[in-house]
């Protein structure tokens, strides 16, 4: 039996650590969709797109292909490898307001429901137990402190090589959290059956276990 697992939770949480953690553990198929937000909005900021221009928005999903590279799970537009650039400033402080955009969800989501249909898959994002895979086999909703979160984010741009101060994290995270959970359509929640697992004192490894402790109790 090749089970769904969806995980949400608020940005920078440990989300897609987890997930691809777990998703290797079990050899299941990992996506993280805020990766697919991110390169719809890079793709959106390169062509200028005016984000409240509904036609404009509707003509660029047009032209527009969000796969991950096979095997490495980096984002992959229109078969350009943007793992890096979608991790920036520019795209990360724009993300949130394009992801409140209805045509952009109406168009994604069929696409990741299509990545799940066969089950044995770990998929990771804001609205994945509440809206994308409604039933899922197994949903949690993960947390983590704010500091730990910053640091976390801080740690992951510097490994990185992107440039960014302690603040502007900070910032970032606090805006997309408001937007993210206030917007109308698929706002951020934890779904009634999602299971929380507050990571804030956890080592990786404890995380990670605490993970396939839940896939171990799937009925
Ligand atoms: O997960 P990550 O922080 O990379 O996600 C970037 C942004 O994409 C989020 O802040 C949110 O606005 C959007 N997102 C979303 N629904 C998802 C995944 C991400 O709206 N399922």
């Amino acid at each position: 039996m090749k089970y769904t697992i969806a995980i949400d939770g608020y940005s920078a949480c440990g989300k897609s650590t987890l997930a691809k953690a777990m998703a290797k553990r079990l050899g299941y198929r990992f996506i993280d969709t805020g990766a697919m937000y991110r390169m719809i909005t890079l793709y959106f900021l390169r062509e200028k797109i005016d984000i409240t221009d509904e036609c404009a928005v509707a003509g660029a999903l047009n032209g527009l292909r969000v796969d991950f590279v096979p095997g490495s799970n980096e984002a992959l537009l229109n078969e350009e490898n943007v793992e890096t650039e979608i991790r920036g400033r520019a795209v990360s402080e724009m993300v949130s307001p394009v992801a409140t955009i209805s045509a952009v969800r109406r168009w994604i989501v069929p696409q990741q429901r299509e990545m799940g249909k066969e089950g044995g898959i770990v998929m990771d994002g804001r609205d994945i137990g509440t809206v994308v895979f409604p039933d899922a086999d197994l949903k949690i909703f993960v947390t983590a402190s704010m500091e730990v979160r910053t640091e976390r984010r801080l740690q992951e741009m510097k490994d990185k090589g992107i440039p960014a101060t302690r603040e502007q994290v900070a910032e970032n995270l606090v805006t997309r959290d408001h937007i993210d959970s206030t917007r109308e359509d698929s706002p951020l929640r934890q779904a009634e059956d999602a299971i929380v697992l507050d990571n804030s004192h956890l080592s990786l490894e404890e995380f990670i276990e605490a993970g396939m402790v839940l896939v171990r109790g799937i009925p």
